[in-house]
């Protein structure tokens, strides 16, 4: 969790916005969640944000990270904030017509992904899950070295997914897109 906290103010640059990226990918994941139906949203690991402002119907975005959550919360003050730890859901059964969650499940071992998973099914109607696919198709996980800004590394456990991997473990579902970079499954 650290290295979240450590990155919040250079997530938004060197994430979506990074200059050696596609704009089109990300362009890709807001039209796909844009042209979702407005549900009362929960966001789990919003992050700074940046992805829940695409999210159609109120917002609750939840994080660990109160740096992240300082920026969310600028940048979307009508949503509700919540600082918490998962794979617990701090809320009431049935809470939330969807709950969503963007480049934070892959960082979930095995056995915390499988309780996300109940827990979503508990407080909300629906899950979708953004998640960065396997380029190689072949699903892996296991620690990855990243590297902060100011050079300081740290290490974080990262899964890359396949579509198929995705679907087995949130339930059948439906793919929503494939590539390039991200896959985005609802369940
Ligand atoms: C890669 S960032 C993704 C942020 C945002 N969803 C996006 O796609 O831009 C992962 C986020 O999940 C949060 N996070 C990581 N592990 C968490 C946990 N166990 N409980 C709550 N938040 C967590 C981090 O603080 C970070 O903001």
């Amino acid at each position: 969790m650290d290295y979240y906290e450590r990155r919040a103010a250079e997530y938004d640059a060197t994430a979506w916005a990074h200059p050696e990226g596609d704009p089109r990918t990300a362009e890709a994941v807001r039209s796909v969640l844009a042209s979702l139906p407005a549900q009362s949203t929960l966001d789990i690991g919003c992050g700074t944000g940046y992805v829940s402002r695409w999210l159609p119907g109120d917002l609750t975005l939840l994080d660990a990270s109160a740096g992240m959550l300082a920026i969310a919360r600028r940048r979307l003050p009508d949503a509700n904030v919540v600082r918490a730890s998962v794979p617990r859901l701090p809320f009431a059964d049935r809470s939330f017509g969807r709950a969503f969650a963007a480049n934070l499940y892959g960082h979930l071992t095995e056995q915390q992904r499988a309780e996300l998973v109940s827990e979503t099914r508990r407080v909300a109607g629906e899950i979708v899950i953004l998640e960065q696919v396997a380029e190689d198709g072949l699903f892996r996980e296991g620690p990855e070295e990243r590297e902060l800004l100011d050079g300081t590394r740290m290490t974080i456990h990262k899964c890359y997914f396949t579509v198929e991997r995705l679907l087995s473990e949130i339930g059948a579902g439906e793919v929503l897109m494939n590539g390039p970079m991200f896959a985005i499954v609802r369940a």
